[in-house]
C-alpha cells in the first residue's frame, strides 16, 4: 500500500528549532519524528511512502541518501511552490503514480492509531475518504467533526462555541483516500483539504470518519513537541519502548518497535525489527523484517519472521519467509 506524508509546511509555531531542521527530521528521543512515523505505517502493509516535500527538501535527501527509510521505499515529490495540504496530496499522488486506496499522514503526527483498523473500517463503509478522529479536552480551540451513527461525516464546526456542538472529537491528521479524491484537485492549485476538499466530500455523501481513542499528539508546538519526547522515556507509550544493549550496532536506517536488543547485536540497513527479542550476539543481516519472534542465531538479507524462534548457531539464509517455525525443529530428533 503507498502513504502520502505531508512534510512541506515552514513549522512556524517550533521556530527556532525548524530554522535549521525541518520538523519531520526532529528528533523524538532520538530517533527522527519521521522514523518514528513511517515505521508506524509500515507495521500496516505500507510499502511506499511519497513525501511531499516543499520547502526545504534538501535535508530529506541528505537524511536518507539510499532513499529507504524504517524498510519503506520513499519517494520524492518537491512542489514547484507551496500548494497547501489538498494541492500538496494531489501533486505527491500523482507524481509517485498512485492509483489505488491509499493513506495520507501529516509529517507532524505520532500516534498509536491501527492504521490497517482506518483501512478495513474506510473499506467497509464504501467511502471515497476516511479520518481518524481524536477527543480533545477543550474543543473551542479546534474544529470539531460531527458524524451519524453510522460513521459518516455531517458538518465541520470550527471552534465551536459552548453548547454549539456536541462533539469533542477532531481531525487527527490520518486518512485513507481513493484515488478518486486526487481527482477533485486541480493540478497546481494552492487548496486545504481540511477547508475546502472534505467539505465538498461530506456534500456529497462520501467522507466517513473513525473515533479512537489511543495514544494521539501533534508535536508541532514547543510544549507538544517536549511532550512527545518525554512521553517516550517516561512509559506512556509502551507500544514503542525499546532496550538496547551494550555494544549492539543497529544501522542508522533500521527500525526498531517495541523490542529487546542483546548486548553486541547487529542489525543491518532498513531492517523493521517489532515486538521482538534479539538475544546477545544475534546478527541480521540488511532489509531483514523480524515480528514477534525471538532471535539468537542470523538472519541472512531480504529474510522475515514472524512469530518464529531461532536458536544459537542457526543461519537463515537469504530471501527466507518464516512463519511459526522453530528452527531447529525441537520436534525432530538429530
Ligand atoms: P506551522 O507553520 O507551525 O503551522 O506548521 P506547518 O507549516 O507544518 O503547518 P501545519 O502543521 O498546519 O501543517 C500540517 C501538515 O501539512 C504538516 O505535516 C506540514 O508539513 C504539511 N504542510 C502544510 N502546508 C504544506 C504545503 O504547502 N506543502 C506541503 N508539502 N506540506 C504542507
Amino acid at each position: 500500500m503507498h502513504a502520502v506524508v505531508l512534510v512541506g509546511g515552514f513549522g512556524t509555531r517550533l521556530r527556532p528549532l525548524t530554522l535549521s531542521t525541518p520538523k519531520p527530521l526532529l528528533p523524538i528521543a532520538n530517533v527522527r519524528q519521521l522514523e518514528h512515523l513511517i515505521a508506524h505505517l509500515s507495521t500496516a502493509g505500507v510499502t511506499h511512502v511519497a513525501l511531499a516535500l516543499g520547502f526545504k527538501p534538501e535535508p530529506f535527501f541528505e537524511a536518507f541518501p539510499d532513499g529507504m527509510c524504517a524498510g519503506v521505499q520513499l519517494h520524492y515529490a518537491v512542489e514547484p511552490e507551496p500548494l497547501d495540504t489538498a494541492g500538496a496530496i494531489a501533486f505527491a499522488a500523482r507524481d509517485a503514480g498512485i492509483t489505488d486506496t491509499f493513506v495520507v499522514m501529516n509529517g507532524d503526527i505520532l500516534c498509536d492509531l491501527d492504521v490497517a483498523a482506518l483501512v478495513a473500517f474506510h473499506k467497509a463503509q464504501g467511502a471515497e475518504g476516511t479520518l481518524h478522529l481524536t477527543p480533545v479536552d477543550d474543543p473551542s480551540q479546534y474544529g470539531v467533526v460531527e458524524t451519524t451513527a453510522d460513521g459518516k461525516v455531517q458538518r465541520f464546526v470550527e471552534k465551536p462555541a459552548p453548547g454549539e456542538s456536541e462533539s469533542n472529537v477532531v481531525n487527527a491528521g490520518t486518512y485513507v483516500l481513493e484515488p478518486s479524491v486526487i481527482d477533485r484537485i486541480p493540478a497546481g492549485e494552492k487548496i486545504s483539504i481540511e477547508r475546502v476538499v472534505f467539505p465538498s466530500m461530506v456534500a456529497d455523501g462520501t467522507l466517513s470518519a473513525m473515533p479512537t481513542d489511543d495514544y494521539w499528539i501533534d508535536t508541532g508546538r514547543p510544549d507538544t513537541y517536549l511532550k512527545a519526547n518525554l512521553d517516550l522515556i517516561d512509559g506512556s507509550r509502551q507500544s514503542i519502548l525499546s532496550s538496547i544493549g551494550a555494544n549492539a550496532h543497529i544501522d542508522a536506517s533500521a527500525s526498531i518497535t517495541h523490542s529487546v536488543i542483546g548486548e553486541g547485536c547487529v542489525v543491518g540497513a532498513g531492517c523493521v525489527v517489532t515486538d521482538s527479542v534479539l538475544l546477545a550476539g544475534s546478527v541480521l543481516g540488511d532489509r531483514v523484517r523480524v515480528e514477534r519472534s525471538m532471535v539468537m542465531g542470523s538472519v541472512s538479507d531480504e529474510s522475515s519472521l514472524q512469530d518464529c524462534v531461532i536458536g544459537a548457531g542457526v543461519v537463515i539464509p537469504a530471501g527466507e519467509h518464516l512463519q511459526n517455525a522453530r528452527v531447529p525443529d525441537p520436534e525432530q530428533k538429530s
